[in-house]
């Protein structure tokens, strides 16, 4: 493959974790990429010679944005559902069922194409890694598919046959849960790297999430976890106690979630355009920030309650309307994500890196929430390869 220097970059986000700052920034800098991989990180004056070289002439680089929490396996869509919502009808969660009768009926290829639209639109959009759950076949079949469709597109692929109580089984929630801890669970063990319950009032109770995660942990899998978005309730303090990797929504937050939080090694993800879609109080992450709590932003791509698959959206979002610094959503966006999937080899630029990196049609990174709706993504590297 040879290298390639990305040259002449006028900011350039690490993530690197050293000093104050926490993106790293490096100015007139530039990225050596070899094999993949980020090879060398430096001033541009000290640049090593490389095969191929791209002067992005000023421009803002970063890496790319890691979207930890993404529902792509489906079929069909809800607009009519969000129209009548943005009329006033407020948003449960009843929808799911809709979303789950159109993706039983739909063929492989049909759900493949799917992912495959929805995961070419989040490159364009700068996004190079993203976890893809299942949770819209709820059956033993079509959860299984979800994932082995999901396991095309990445590595991070989630378990979530505890999405709700599939209608068939409204009467009888102890055997949903069964089915899910026993053939279910077998059946998609081995396409899924973690599993997810919607912790929440009309979905699962506590002890329901907690007895399915834990049977997904004694096969292997990593837990994260669907929580307080709707209402408050105990599902982020179940998070922390099971050691999740992330909770994820955490709309509705007391004292002791927080404080749970900010005592343990799960991360806070945070989907303002669940919020937005919803026409919803956004969640405070200001509040989480300052308490000390690590936090990460997402799409929640789905077509019920956040049809969008764009970071920048979600960073300038998480800006305006919940409080955070622009640092802090391009960190949350990045790093944030990473941490949440427990990968140490993307959300940063340092040597060893993967080489996913994205050019900014911009000087610095505060574009990004700066001139919201405006696509600045010029250029993404992914796997060193441009795209
Ligand atoms: O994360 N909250 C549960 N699941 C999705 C919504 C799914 C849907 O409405 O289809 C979410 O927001
Ligand atoms: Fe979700």
């Amino acid at each position: 493959m040879g290298s390639l220097l990305v040259d002449n970059i006028g900011e350039l986000v690490t993530n690197d974790g050293r000093g104050g700052d926490p993106l790293g920034l490096r100015r007139d800098a530039a990225v050596l990429v070899e094999d993949g991989q980020v090879a060398w990180v430096g001033p541009a004056r000290y640049a090593p010679a490389a095969d191929r070289r791209i002067d992005v002439g000023g421009a803002a680089v970063l890496p790319g944005f890691v979207d930890s929490h993404a529902h792509l396996v489906f079929a069909g869509d809800r607009a009519a559902e969000f129209a009548a919502r943005m009329a006033g009808e407020p948003y449960t969660g009843g929808g799911i069922r809709t979303t789950v009768g159109a993706t039983r009926a739909a063929s492989d290829d049909e759900l493949r194409a799917t992912v495959g639209r929805l995961r070419a639109e989040m490159l364009r959009q700068g996004t190079t890694t993203v976890e893809i759950k299942s949770g819209y076949g709820l059956t033993v079949a079509d959860e299984a598919r979800s994932l082995r469709i999901a396991a095309e597109f990445t590595e991070d692929t989630t378990f979530l046959g505890a999405h709700v109580v599939p209608a068939e089984y409204a009467d009888r929630p102890d055997d949903y849960v069964g089915l899910v801890c026993g053939p279910m669970l077998a059946a998609a063990a081995p396409y899924a790297r973690w599993i997810d319950v919607f912790c929440e009032r009309g979905a699962f109770d506590v002890d329901h999430a907690r007895a399915i995660l834990a049977c997904g942990q004694a096969v292997g899998l990593g837990v994260r976890l669907h929580a307080n978005q709707l209402g408050p309730g105990p599902g982020v303090r179940l998070a922390v106690e099971l050691g999740a990797a992330s909770v994820d929504h955490c709309t509705h937050l007391s004292d002791a979630d927080v404080d749970a939080l900010a005592g343990s090694e799960t991360v806070a993800t945070l989907l303002p355009g669940a919020e937005f879609s919803t026409r919803s109080p956004y969640p405070d992450a200001r509040r989480l920030l300052d308490a000390g709590v690590t936090v990460a932003l997402a799409t929640d791509c789905n077509p019920g309650s956040s049809y969008t698959t764009s970071m920048p959206f979600c960073v300038a979002l998480a800006v305006r309307e919940m409080r955070m610094t622009p640092a802090e959503a391009v960190w949350a966006a990045t790093a944030g994500g990473a941490a949440a999937l427990r990968r140490a080899d993307v959300g940063r630029l340092t040597p060893g890196s993967r080489a996913d990196l994205v050019v900014l049609d911009a000087p610095t990174h505060l574009h990004l929430a700066y001139r919201p709706g405006v696509p600045l993504i010029r250029q993404v590297l992914h796997n060193g390869v441009p795209r």
